[in-house]
Formats: C-alpha cells, sequence, structure tokens
C-alpha cells in the first residue's frame, strides 16, 4: 500500500508567515514548522515575531524573526532581497498580515480608514507576492496561501456596523487576486489558494474597535455572531493549522485558485 502520511511533511522547505508575531500568524509560522519547514516570521512587530520563533524553538522548529511593512514596496524588497541572499529559496508564502479599523457604514467610514486598510491587507498582499513568484519560478514549485475572510465572500449587517466596507472590498480582492495569480502561474507549478477565515477569536484584529464600543454594543455583537454562526461559537487561531499546512503541502497538490471558508458554516447558512 502507498505511504501516504508523508504527504503533509514540509522538512527542507523554507516558509515565510508574514503578520506572524500574533494571532493567526503566529498559528500558521507554528503549525507550519511543527510540520518541518523553517518558518520566517515577519511582522512589523519584531518582539512579537521573536516571541513567536521562541514558541517554535521550544517545539524542536526552525524559524527566525524579521522586520517587514507590508504595505511598503522598500520594506518588502528589503526582506526578500534577505531571503533570497540567505535561503535562495522560497516554497512558501502566507500572506497574513492584515489589519481592521473602526467599523463603521460606508457613508461615515474617513478616506484616511479605506486607503490605509487597503495598503496592508491588499497591496501588501500583491507586493509580497510579486517578490515569492520571482523567487519560486526557477524552481518551478511553491504554495502561496492568502489570507481573505468570509467578509469577503458575504455582506453582514446585524443593525449596527461589525465589519467596514473597506475590509469587506481588500478581502474580495483577494479573493480574486489568488485567482488571477493561480490561473497565471499554474503551469509554472506555483499554487495559489486562500483561507477565508470566519469569526476567530484569540488575536487582536479589531482590538481597537472593540475598546471603543460601549459594553452593550460588544454584548449585542458577540450575541450576533454567537446567534448567526451553525456551531455557535467563534473558531481559535488554531484550527487554522491543519487548512494551512495542506495548502502548504504536496497533500493538495491539484489545488489551486480557491478560497476556502473557515467559518464554522457560516457562508452555507
Ligand atoms: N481573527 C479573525 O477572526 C479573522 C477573520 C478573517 C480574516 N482574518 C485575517 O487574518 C489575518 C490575521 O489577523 P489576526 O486576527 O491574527 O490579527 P492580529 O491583529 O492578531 O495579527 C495581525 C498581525 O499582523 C501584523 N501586521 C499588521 N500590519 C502589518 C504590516 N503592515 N506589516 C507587517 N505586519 C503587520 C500585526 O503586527 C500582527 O502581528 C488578517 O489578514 C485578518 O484580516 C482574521
Amino acid at each position: 500500500m502507498q505511504d501516504y502520511t508523508g504527504m503533509f511533511r514540509l522538512d527542507g522547505r523554507v516558509a515565510l508567515v508574514t503578520g506572524a508575531g500574533f494571532g493567526l500568524g503566529r498559528s500558521f509560522a507554528l503549525g507550519l514548522a511543527a510540520f518541518g519547514a523553517t518558518v520566517i516570521c515577519a511582522d512589523r512587530d519584531l518582539e512579537n515575531a521573536d516571541e513567536t520563533v521562541g514558541l517554535a524553538r521550544q517545539s524542536r522548529g526552525l524559524a527566525e524573526a524579521s522586520f517587514v511593512d507590508v504595505a511598503d514596496a522598500a520594506s518588502t524588497d528589503r526582506l526578500f532581497d534577505e531571503i533570497d541572499a540567505k535561503h535562495g529559496r522560497l516554497d512558501i508564502l502566507v500572506n497574513n498580515a492584515g489589519i481592521s479599523t473602526i467599523p463603521a457604514r460606508a457613508h461615515e467610514l474617513p478616506v484616511e480608514d479605506w486607503d490605509r486598510l487597503m495598503s496592508i491587507n491588499l497591496r501588501g498582499v500583491f507586493l509580497c507576492t510579486r517578490r515569492a513568484l520571482a523567487t519560486m519560478l526557477p524552481r518551478r514549485s511553491g504554495s502561496i496561501v492568502n489570507i481573505a475572510s468570509i467578509a469577503g465572500l458575504t455582506g453582514y449587517y446585524p443593525g449596527f456596523p461589525r465589519l467596514g466596507s473597506n475590509y469587506s472590498a481588500a478581502k474580495a480582492g483577494v479573493a480574486g487576486f489568488t485567482r488571477q495569480v493561480a490561473t497565471e502561474y499554474a503551469a509554472d507549478g506555483i499554487r495559489v489558494n486562500a483561507i477565508a477565515p470566519g469569526w476567530h477569536g484569540g488575536t487582536n484584529l479589531g482590538a481597537a474597535s472593540r475598546a471603543a464600543a460601549t459594553p452593550e454594543h460588544t454584548r449585542r455583537s458577540e450575541q450576533a455572531i454567537h446567534d448567526r454562526v451553525p456551531m455557535h461559537r467563534r473558531g481559535a487561531p488554531d484550527d487554522l493549522v491543519g487548512l494551512v499546512v495542506y495548502l502548504a503541502s504536496d497533500a493538495s497538490s491539484y489545488l489551486t485558485g480557491q478560497t476556502i471558508a473557515h467559518d464554522g458554516g457560516w457562508t452555507v447558512s
């Protein structure tokens, strides 16, 4: 019988996770390291990225920390120049770094918030992907995993602002970018897929809006989510590890261009 157990292993592969200093990105980095990859944990918060590296090493994982601001082309260029010089290869890119802004209906959304979010959540994905593709092309192999959101797949308005249209538009953009780049590079052996997480807790996303919200708004918000998610709970960052390892590894070798919702049933209810 064929031995299928090794198909998820990532030994000898080099992975880059952006926004690996906290939240989902930390779980992605630790999960990839647990399956054998050398993981570059990049974040604009270098102290947190160092902490992720420490956690990986505690479990005998191979990891290193790097600074990046994904919205800044000079900064992403510096990061990829370092990777090219040190490793000479990149097998896996997880475009995870992202922010949200204080939720507001579209007519009240500050233009500054639109621009700031787009520069990180959409432009940042492009800036990292273009350099990763250039590094992956000569080896004719690679897997890129973009972190989208269910907000890019469906609208949601429980009667009060919960998400911003800038966030939804950027994440829909990530799904479209994923499809197009997947098509362009499929014949070059490079696969591009996206994960659309639903409501996951234990991260800092939305911390500013939570701090600005009244206790009553927070209670109504959480209740609305709880009622609408068929599993009636938020996901945890570690719930996503199996999916990112699957998409990064040879286990998903015939899968490209897809955006997979990881949402406790939200998008099918
Ligand atoms: N938490 C959720 O429920 C959820 C749901 C759907 C999608 N997502 C997406 O998952 C990704 C991670 O979110 P999270 O919940 O872990 O948030 P988080 O705030 O806990 O972590 C985001 C990380 O990205 C880093 N970061 C932010 N801007 C950066 C920049 N310009 N350059 C480099 N690093 C930067 C932060 O320092 C932080 O470490 C985001 O793209 C987010 O939109 C999260």
